[in-house]
């Protein structure tokens, strides 16, 4: 993890003092090269390198745009970066996340080991100087995110170096404590993406569980039901999926208790949770399928919410459920035409095993639904591979039965950036789950509207019509397969920032 820290800085230029000697410094320009006080203090300590660097190419500020002059003439560091940032009054907090995924990885590519980043105004923002800092931070620390613990023979020179972000400014201190809220979010981004980046062979559902009673740490309370307790409850939806696994499957439910009335209807988050996603009978094909190792990002989703919201102590009542599988063919596996019952009562015949998700929704929204009878019902999941066909891998899917929580999402999506497009429910799509032998099947009548079939399925467990309640399709954003600005490629944690910037901007 990249060290940040802030410090104070009062003079223009680089007489701050820095905690630690840095390898290099940041300044900032903004669009049309115009430069901040400190760019043109390093200008004159430069004999002109600044000026003369953003004429000659074709660096002209643009947000997230960096260059590097290496070992300039006069200054006492091994590069000097200069950052941009776009129209300065443009420069929001998301810009700054994004402009600050860039220079980290820009830094890191140039061997920085410790970066000071003079972060100032050149005179036309809009935003708080110190606010942009943090959010600086807050995106150099998520892009800065790794999972190499299974390299055990890479050389020096492919590792990476960066080590330590020191950000300079007027209002250090302010700064330093936006960014407090903040880095809980980063921490519940890294074990997220820790969670989702695991093969299957080390996360499945008992070591799942163990991670997310690590959160009794802080205050949450967490319970795990096993194969005896789900069956008592009548799980047969969710249980018919694992039992063709060796791993057992189970049920987590996390409680936290952060609401001012502790009688308050908490919100209810529920997630997918299959460690490993083969299809089952139906199965999957050779190629690609260990991207099924992810498809328990909606499940790694709820525990990242619940620890970021426990970690900054949100006044809010939440639960999250997460119903963890593994979907395996094997002698005990279910078939195809098989017939389970759910806890709800209805019946489900499984056309095709590889439908899986929706079968361990059924059971985990109805168990959340009637335990804690929540306020509202959000659930996450890496559902279906047709909602990558419709959306691709900008946007999540959004599905409700009520348009305010959708118009909450959208905005706290835009705010957080992790953005959500919402698609259709209706009749004519819910008649295509009606079953000829059982109260509905798991797949549409034919391949039309998958992601909305499939979103079809998950409101038949809506116990009350007036229940607000939204369904996340995440199978497009749970991965990536290029560096974003704040992602490295590899396991994302699509939900955690949104669902948090909506309890934090709606429900607190
Ligand atoms: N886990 C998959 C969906 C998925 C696909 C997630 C690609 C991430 C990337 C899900 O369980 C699945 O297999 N869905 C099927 C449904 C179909 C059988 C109706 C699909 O999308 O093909
Ligand atoms: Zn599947
Ligand atoms: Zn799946």
């Amino acid at each position: 993890m990249i060290d940040i820290s802030f410090a104070e800085h009062t003079a223009s230029g680089t007489n701050a003092k820095a905690k630690s000697s840095p390898d290099s410094w940041v300044a900032l320009v903004a669009e049309e090269g115009k430069l901040s006080p400190a760019a043109v203090a390093l200008d004159k300590q430069t004999g002109g390198a600044v000026v003369a660097a953003v004429a000659s190419g074709k660096f002209k500020g643009k947000k997230g745009q960096a260059l590097t002059l290496v070992a300039p003439h006069g200054l006492p560091v091994a590069r000097l970066v200069l950052l941009g940032i776009g129209k300065e009054k443009e420069f929001d907090a998301l810009a700054a996340q994004s402009a600050g995924g860039k220079l980290a990885a820009h830094l890191d590519g140039a061997a920085a080991k410790k970066a000071k980043v003079i972060v100032e105004t050149l005179g036309e923002t809009k935003h708080p100087v110190a606010e942009i800092a943090a959010h600086l931070a807050y995106g150099a620390a998520l892009r800065g995110y790794r999972f190499d613990k299974y390299h055990t023979t890479r050389k020096p020179d492919e590792l990476p170096t960066l080590e330590a972000i020191e950000f300079a400014l007027k209002d250090a201190k302010a700064a330093a404590k936006h960014y407090s809220a903040l880095e809980k979010i980063v921490a519940a981004v890294y074990t997220t993406r820790d969670l989702v980046s695991e093969p299957a062979n080390i996360i499945y559902p008992q070591t799942f569980a163990d991670k997310c009673k690590e959160l009794t740490k802080l205050g949450v309370e967490v319970e795990v039901l096993g194969v005896k307790e789900m069956t008592k409850l009548g799980m047969g939806s969710l249980l018919g999926v694992g039992q063709g696994s060796a791993k057992e499957s189970k049920l987590v439910v996390m409680q936290w208790r952060g609401g001012t009335g502790k009688a308050e209807a908490p919100l209810a988050f529920v997630g997918k949770g299959v460690t490993f996603d083969t299809g089952g009978i139906s199965i999957k094909p050779a190629n690609g399928m260990e991207e099924m190792k992810w498809d328990m990002g909606g499940a790694g989703a709820v525990f990242g919410l619940m620890k970021a919201l426990a970690g900054r102590k949100a006044k809010v009542n939440v639960v999250g459920v997460a119903g963890m599988v593994e979907n395996m063919p094997d002698g005990n596996a279910q078939r195809p035409g098989d017939v389970v019952t759910s806890m709800s009562g209805q019946t489900i015949e499984v056309l095709n095993t590889d439908a899986e998700g929706r079968l361990v929704l059924a059971d985990a929204l109805w168990y959340a639904q009637e335990r804690f009878k929540p306020r509202l019902v959000i659930d996450l999941a890496t559902l279906t591979g047709a909602i990558i066909v419709a959306l691709g891998t900008s946007r999540a899917g959004l599905f409700s039965n009520n348009d305010a929580l959708a118009e909450q999402l959208a905005e706290a999506g835009k705010k957080s950036g992790e953005d959500v497009w919402r698609l259709p429910l209706g009749d004519v799509y819910d008649k295509q789950i009606d079953s000829q032998i059982a109260d509905m099947q798991n797949i549409g009548a034919d391949r039309e509207a998958g992601s909305i079939t499939a979103a079809q399925f998950l409101q038949r467990f809506i116990k009350n019509k007036e229940t607000p309640w939204a369904h996340l399709d995440i199978a497009g954003v749970a991965w990536t397969k290029k560096d974003l600005d704040t992602a490295p490629k590899g396991a994302m944690e699509f939900g955690v920032r949104l669902l948090n910037q909506l309890v934090a901007d709606f429900y607190e």
